[in-house]
């Protein structure tokens, strides 16, 4: 996610700044920059690599006696890393510079409306065009001008804008993406979080949705998106910088899980069109005789990367009828794969620099077959290897245990299901518009079932002893059931399995006693009833029944009283928000056993070596 600050003060602005930026290095970018005002003139310094190799370019070679100015690092989504698509970004004119975290929706079609009117883009990115709505409503009053601009604007976005002719005042506002305001004595903050600005103050306002501030020297007015003035209270921040970086939570797979909703909002943001039932995935760099000359698909990725292949095959045979298989790619590497030039590999990579995935990808291409990436992290070494991708937006994700990854990749393959399905005539748009939809109130959703972490916590501190856990699920839920069981294993050394609920009486049957817990994935489904009779067969021989149910289930109330409810959504999107309380479930068991749940032993973030 992108990191924002601003500052308007007594010190050399681009100093001041740039030490705000280093602090939100943890947050992963790719490039930076920084605009001040100086003498009625907009300077801006900007590039793309980490902030350490262009300081040179940002303070040392960039003298300023400006003491107000923005900055901002930026995890690119759309338009490549690069200097020119490195905010700030100007106007025409280089009048004002604005620096955006979010993700603008309808930027296409703001872009295209603008350009007609004359304004000339200099970069690829959607945050650009908020430059020039603000440049087209400008009339001496730049409050008014940024509120004008944002009636146009669908999406999530947290900016600070800064103009030439007013170097006495920065304006900022929020919705969706998290915007701060520090006070500090004859100076004051913007940011993207408190960890920039812990150094200068420990005063913070933090701004609610559709939000804003004009942001002075000696003093700060609120208002909303309406224009009227609003009375905001300032809090004491107690956290260290550490604690700051969690943003409040123990843990950063805890922060994680908690950013969900946000992470499908970034995956699918200028993604969709709902009115045309369509769906945009600008660097899939795959032809139409591509995507129609493909008989067969292998999906192959390690761990929760491919799980998340496992769901994807659910979704590519039921919405694209093309037969899918999926491997592991420690195991597809070495087995001499049949694939040709009518076969497409979808490789996942939450790092892109996974070796098994890496050397799968070669062999693939060796053998002739198309490769598409779903991955994480831009400029890694998979997306150099690729044919296509699709980015997955998740943001850095620094737990070892793979959560809001997890979801990313899940909501980045049923994109690409559904743009494939309709590319290949399977799907009517009329099914697309209405999936679209539904993505679009899954973050709801989902925040609904995170509401209810401490009675997951409750039910997960009945069961810190286990010495061992079976996994249960069916259909699109069996490799719900395969991930929920790699959570638990990783981070709190209980050992767990997974199987598909029929298997039971193929063998795992025989493990069920009052001492095996089972956790089971039973939302309503195709195979709803299959999988409420093999929980029936659980049940009879005393073992200890977890559910995850659909809300308002009656058939379950007499199997079990440990059951965690979920919101009703379409059996294809199940597994996204079914797998949300196996990772809480997995946190707190983990936390509870007083374990290292952001680094789990003998655990690295990325298995870069075979
Ligand atoms: C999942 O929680 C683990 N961290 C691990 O299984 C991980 O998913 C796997 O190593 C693949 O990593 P990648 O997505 O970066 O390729």
């Amino acid at each position: 996610m992108c990191g924002i600050i601003g500052y308007i003060g007594n010190k050399p602005a681009n100093e001041v700044i740039f030490d705000g930026l280093t602090r939100l290095e943890y947050r992963g970018y790719d490039s930076a920059g920084i605009a001040v005002v100086d003498n009625q003139k907009i300077h801006v310094r900007k590039d793309i690599g980490k902030l350490r190799n262009i300081r040179k370019l940002l303070v040392d070679d960039f003298s300023s006696d400006s003491s107000i100015g923005i900055g901002h690092t930026r995890w690119a989504t759309h338009g490549r890393p690069s200097a020119f698509n490195a905010h700030p970004h100007g106007d025409c004119q280089t009048s004002l510079m604005v620096a955006h975290n979010g993700i603008i929706e309808n930027f296409m079609k703001l872009k295209k409306r603008l350009a007609s009117e004359g304004h000339e883009f200099k970069s690829e990115t959607d945050s650009e065009v908020l430059a020039h709505l603000i440049e087209s409503h400008y009339d001496g009053n730049l409050k008014s001008a940024v509120i004008e601009a944002l009636k146009d604007v669908e999406g999530a976005y947290a900016i600070a804008v800064l103009h030439k002719n007013h170097p006495d005042e920065l304006v900022c506002i929020r919705k969706e993406s998290p915007l701060i305001v520090g006070l500090g004595n004859e100076e004051n903050f913007i940011a993207s979080d408190v960890t920039a600005i812990l150094q200068y103050t420990r005063s913070v306002v933090y701004l609610d949705n559709f939000e804003g501030a004009v942001v002075k020297r000696d003093g700060v007015e609120f208002f909303t998106i309406e224009g009227e003035k609003v009375e905001k209270n300032a809090v004491q921040v107690e956290w260290n910088p550490v604690a700051a970086e969690k943003g409040g939570f123990s843990h950063f797979m805890l922060k994680e899980i908690f950013e969900q909703p946000q992470v499908i909002r970034n995956t699918i943001g200028g993604r969709t069109s709902e009115e045309e039932g369509k769906i945009y995935l600008e660097e899939l760099r795959l032809t139409g005789p591509d995507i129609y000359r493909t008989q067969r698909i292998v999906i192959v990725g390690c761990g929760t990367a491919f799980y998340s292949g496992c769901v994807g095959k659910y979704l590519i045979e039921k919405l694209v009828q093309i037969p899918v298989e999926c491997d592991l790619a420690s195991e597809f590497r070495y087995r001499s794969p049949l694939v040709d030039a009518n076969t497409l590999v979808i490789a996942i990579s939450q790092s892109g620099e996974t070796a098994d995935t890496l050397a799968a990808v070669k062999e693939a291409k060796k053998r002739g077959a198309k490769v598409l990436g779903v991955v994480n992290a831009k400029e890694s070494s998979m997306t150099r290897e690729v044919d296509g991708l699709v980015y997955i937006h998740a943001g850095p994700e620094i737990g070892v245990a793979s959560t809001k990854a997890y979801i990313a990749m899940l909501t980045a393959l049923t994109l690409l299901a559904l743009m494939l399905g309709k590319i290949r005539s399977v799907l009517d748009p009329e099914f697309v518009k209405e999936k679209i939809k539904e993505l679009k109130i899954l973050p709801q959703q989902i925040e609904r079932v995170l509401d209810k972490h401490e009675e997951i916590k409750e039910l997960a501190s009945q069961f810190l002893h286990a010495k061992s856990f079976l996994y249960l699920g069916r259909g699109f839920n069996y490799p719900t059931a395969l991930e929920g069981a790699l959570k638990l294993k990783e981070i709190s050394y209980i050992h767990a399995e997974a199987y598909a609920a029929g298997e039971m009486k193929h063998g795992p049957i025989a493990l069920i006693d009052d001492e095996m817990p089972v956790m089971a994935i039973v939302t309503q489904s195709d195979v709803y009833d299959k999988t409420l009779s093999n929980l029936k067969e659980v049940q009879a021989r005393s073992g200890q029944l977890i559910v995850v149910v659909t809300e308002g289930d009656g058939e379950i109330a007499h199997l079990t009283d440990c059951k965690i409810e979920v919101p009703a959504v379409s059996e294809i999107l199940s597994p996204i928000i079914n797998v949300i309380p196996l990772q809480l479930f997995a946190y707190y068991v983990a936390d509870l056993r007083g374990l290292d749940v952001d680094q789990p032993r003998n655990l690295a973030k990325s298995v870069t070596v075979e």
